[in-house]
């Protein structure tokens, strides 16, 4: 059984003028646990968008969703419930950003735990330990009490990746993660989510401009005009596809 299945999906929304516009058009797929999977596409695509839906933080306009053959969203638009939803997100999906998205002010340790505050029934000394065991996975056992100010670029990834996988999720979604970054701490970075996800048979989707990273995952889409395409790097290194997907880099 796949771990997150699309099928028809697509998104609008409508502008202020009244006119619609398209995000996404019918997008099918599956993603299956510890699978490892990049998707590519120029700015606007519909990539964040995407990843979105495949992450459970927004809905569809239409098409289904389904999580471990749960039904998040029918064909018929019948949806699970608000408080399920973000409770089946919160145990199952771990989202890394280009932006990296901690708070400022709080110590990294205090920034990895706060996915483990909500609902978890840990108490305190646990989640602090949690915290700290996944701050030294990730490289940063010198760096807990420090605040993401007094972080570099790459560390402040690692400790947004600390914070995704803090609760062991199943799926996770990284939407630029290295896009932020100097080629180098994005190898790093991106070598570091590829180890974590394997340890831990989570799935890997990863949305990127960089070939490079994108030639980590094992399989390949490009997102063009919100329509969703499997890609052949191996076809596309040797020519023909490639000025399609190098198109995405901006
Ligand atoms: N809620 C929204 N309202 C209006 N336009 C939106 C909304 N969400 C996304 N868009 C537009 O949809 C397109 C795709 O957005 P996005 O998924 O963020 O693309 P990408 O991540 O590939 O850059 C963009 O043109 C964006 O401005
Ligand atoms: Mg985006």
């Amino acid at each position: 059984m796949s771990l997150v299945a699309l099928r028809g999906v697509t998104k609008h929304v409508r502008l202020p003028d009244d006119t619609r516009l398209d995000i996404l058009r019918g997008i099918d797929l599956e993603v299956g646990g510890g699978d490892h999977v990049a998707i590519v596409g120029r700015s606007g695509s519909g990539k964040s968008t995407l990843l979105n839906i495949l992450g459970m933080l927004d809905l569809p306009s239409s098409g289904s969703v389904e999580f471990r053959g749960r039904p998040i969203v029918q064909e018929s638009g019948r949806r699970m419930r608000r408080g399920a939803l973000d409770r089946l997100r919160g145990q199952e999906v771990g989202f890394v950003f280009q932006q990296f998205n901690l708070l400022p002010g709080r110590t990294a340790t205090d920034n990895v735990a706060m996915p483990l505050g909500y609902a978890t029934g840990r108490p305190f000394w646990r989640r602090r330990r949690l915290a700290e065991e996944m701050l030294d996975r990730v490289g940063l056992s010198h760096r807990l009490e420090s605040p993401p100010e007094q972080l570099s670029g790459g560390e402040q990834q690692r400790v947004a990746i600390a914070r995704a996988l803090v609760r062991r999720p199943a799926l996770i979604l990284a939407d630029e993660p290295t896009g932020a970054l100097d080629v180098d701490t994005g190898e790093a970075v991106m070598g570091l989510l590829d180890e974590i996800a394997s340890e831990t048979e989570a799935a890997l989707v990863t949305i990127t401009h960089d070939l490079h990273v994108a030639a980590r995952a094992r399989r390949h889409y490009r997102l063009d005009m919100g329509v969703l395409s499997e890609v052949d790097l191996d076809a596309a290194s040797r020519g023909t596809a490639l000025g399609a997907v190098t198109g995405a880099t901006e």
